[in-house]
This record gives C-alpha cells, structure tokens and sequence, in this order.
C-alpha cells in the first residue's frame, strides 16, 4: 500500500514526538512492504513566526491531498497574551474545520505496569479502557454570535453553543458503531438540566438508538455527574459520546487518571482525510530536552493504520509493541523514568 502522510510537527514538544512517530511509521512500512511518502507542513506558533498565520495555505494545500494527517501538538507561552483567533490554537482548530474531521476518538487504556504512576488507587483504576467520542467541529468552539463587546464602561462577552440534529445523528453513529466492536454500552454526556442544546442531544442520540443501534446499550449521564464517576469507577466506562466542550474536559480527566497523559493518542475522523495527534499538548515547559514521552504520538500512528488505511495488523503490531516497551521497564520522564525521546522510540521499534 502507499501511504501519503502530511506531517505536522507544531510546536513545543511536538517536533520531538512526531520524530519518534515517523521513525516508527517507517519501521512499520518496511515490516509489512507498504510505501511511505511524508511531507512535512507549518502549523501553531511555528507557523506564525515564519508566515504570520497559525495555518498557511501551504499547509492546508497539503494536508488536503494526503492520506492522513501527523500532527504533534500546537501552543507556545509567547502568544498567551493575544485574542484567541491569533493564537497558534486557532490553527489547529481551523485544521479540524476544514478536513471535517467532526468525530475524535479519545482511548484511554490502563496499562497493568502503570496502574501505579495513576493518581488513584491503583485498584480502582485497574482495567479501565474507555473511549471518549467527542464532537469536533461543532458547538460552543464554533458557533456564532461570539466576541467581546465594549461600551459605556461595560463589558460583556457572547459565545454560542448550537448544534443540529444531523451533526448529533452523525456523531452518535460513530459512538454507537465503536462500540458494536467493544462492549456495546454507550453513555452520551451532556447537561440536560440546564440546556436546550443538550435536551435536543438527548433526544437525538435516544432517537438513533431506538431506530439503528437496538442493540447498543444506552445511558444518558450529566456531564458533571460523569466528571465525578469517572474518578470514582472508571471501569463502568465503555464509550463515552459528548459534545465539544465536555469532551476537551472530560478526555483530559480521563487522560490522566490511567497514568500520563503522555500515553494517550487521538484520531479524528470525518468523510476524507484523518487528522491524528498525541491528546499531550505542546508542553512547553520540557520543549527542547529529549524528554517527552512519545508513545501518545506513536499511538496516534497506530490509530491512523487502522481509521485511515484498514491496516488492522499492522495497527496491532505498533500497540502491542508499546505495550511490550512498557513491561520491559523503559521509562520517559512523566511515567517516572529516565529514558530519552529517542531511547523510548528505538525500544519500540525494536519490539516491532
Ligand atoms: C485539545 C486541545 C485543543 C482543544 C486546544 C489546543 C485548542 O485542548 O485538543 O483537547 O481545546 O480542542
Ligand atoms: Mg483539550
């Protein structure tokens, strides 16, 4: 198979991770005979420091011939002071509007040899392997009326959470279809007590449930009920299907809790081209240093041969290789070791 990949580096620590994913990606091609072609772009505060746009055409130009999308993380402490729609965040949420990437798949798995680095008991975190399925491209991140307002000495600030039906049927799918291949429970967050937006989530994702998915189990959660149970019984957790602004909080929460959130990969899908990237963020605090963890980058890789290219085996080859790097001791920094960027990138090509 040939596998065009735009490489989107970023900032902070994303260049170091995305070396390792590469690397990786290439050991994974010559393995299993497939062709790889990358080519890299601009993206985040990079980007605006070379161009004075957080998301160039050239980059955009790029992404949208390839057949998937690396990215390693954006943000930079430098642009902390200006609006948000000159900040290198805006880039990559440009980025998701344009390839449509509406559905991110968020997995958080608790690895046996980390359950003791979560900061739960470990007998409560143990055997957690969740997915939350958040909305991308829609709600409050996107909608209008938004901004700030000034006048006669006041100010006042708007933001617009609006969705439609049809974006809540198709997200609900996708949650729903994840879990025909896991445990076949669904618990949709939202604040239905509070909300329109959310009595309309509701309603739509029962809809969808009752009509194609009878199958499915489905339960309906308030998003700050389920913040709560998330800590105290993650195991209850299978799929969990929210909305944009729930999901950024809630991936987080769960993120952290199965030991770093260096461990953790996303991918987000839409009708064409996937855009994958390690769930960390820039950390600009140990950019620079060799240290970053990049197996949620190298996840991410894995993600990416499944969703984009149907390379089940060769997805499978790359988790099972991370999860053998992990028993054989090798440590980053943020899961309490003292093994490099690099060093944790050749361990895992070697168990390849
Ligand atoms: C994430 C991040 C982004 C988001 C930021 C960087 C815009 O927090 O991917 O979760 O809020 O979606
Ligand atoms: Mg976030």
């Amino acid at each position: 198979m040939n596998l065009r990949i735009a490489l989107l580096p970023g900032d902070g620590i994303g260049p170091e991770v995305v070396a390792q994913a590469t690397a990786v990606l290439e050991a994974v091609c010559r393995k299993f005979s497939h062709v790889l072609e990358t080519q890299s772009g601009l993206i985040g505060g990079t980007a605006i420091r070379a161009t004075g746009n957080p998301l160039p055409d050239e980059t955009l130009t790029l992404v949208k011939s390839a057949g998937a999308v690396l990215m390693g993380a954006v943000g930079h402490p430098e642009f902390d002071a200006l609006p948000p729609g000159k900040r290198p965040e805006k880039g990559l949420l440009r980025l998701r509007q344009e390839l449509h990437v509406y559905a991110n798949l968020r997995p958080a798995i608790c690895y046996p040899a980390l359950a003791a680095l979560s900061p739960l008991r470990q007998e409560i975190v143990e055997g957690t392997n969740l997915i939350i399925v958040r909305e991308l491209t829609g709600g409050i991140y996107y909608g209008s009326p938004r901004g700030i307002h000034r006048e006669d000495g006041e100010a006042s600030a708007v933001n617009t959470m609006v969705y439609t039906r049809s974006e809540i049927e198709r997200i609900a799918r996708i949650g729903f279809n994840l879990a025909r291949g896991r445990r076949k429970q669904v618990i949709s967050v939202d604040k239905a007590n509070v909300l329109e937006n959310s009595q309309l989530w509701r309603e739509t994702v029962s809809a969808v449930r009752d009509q194609e998915f009878p199958d499915v189990q489905l339960d309906h959660m308030l998003v700050d009920s389920c913040a709560m149970q998330i800590v105290q019984n993650p195991r209850r957790f299978d799929v969990v299907v929210t909305e944009n602004l729930f999901g950024d909080i809630l991936s987080d929460e769960a993120a952290v809790l199965t030991g770093s959130i260096g461990m953790l990969p996303s991918a987000s899908l839409g009708a064409h081209t996937g855009l994958y990237e390690p769930v960390h963020g820039s950390a600009p605090d140990i950019a620079g240093q060799g240290i970053a963890n990049p197996l949620g980058a190298i996840l991410s890789v894995a993600m990416m041969l499944r969703h984009s290219f149907h390379l089940e085996r060769e997805a499978r080859a790359v988790e099972e290789a991370v999860a053998k790097t992990i028993e054989t001791g090798v440590r980053p920094r943020d899961l309490k070791g003292n093994d490099s960027t690099e060093q944790v990138g050749r361990a895992v090509i070697q168990l390849l």
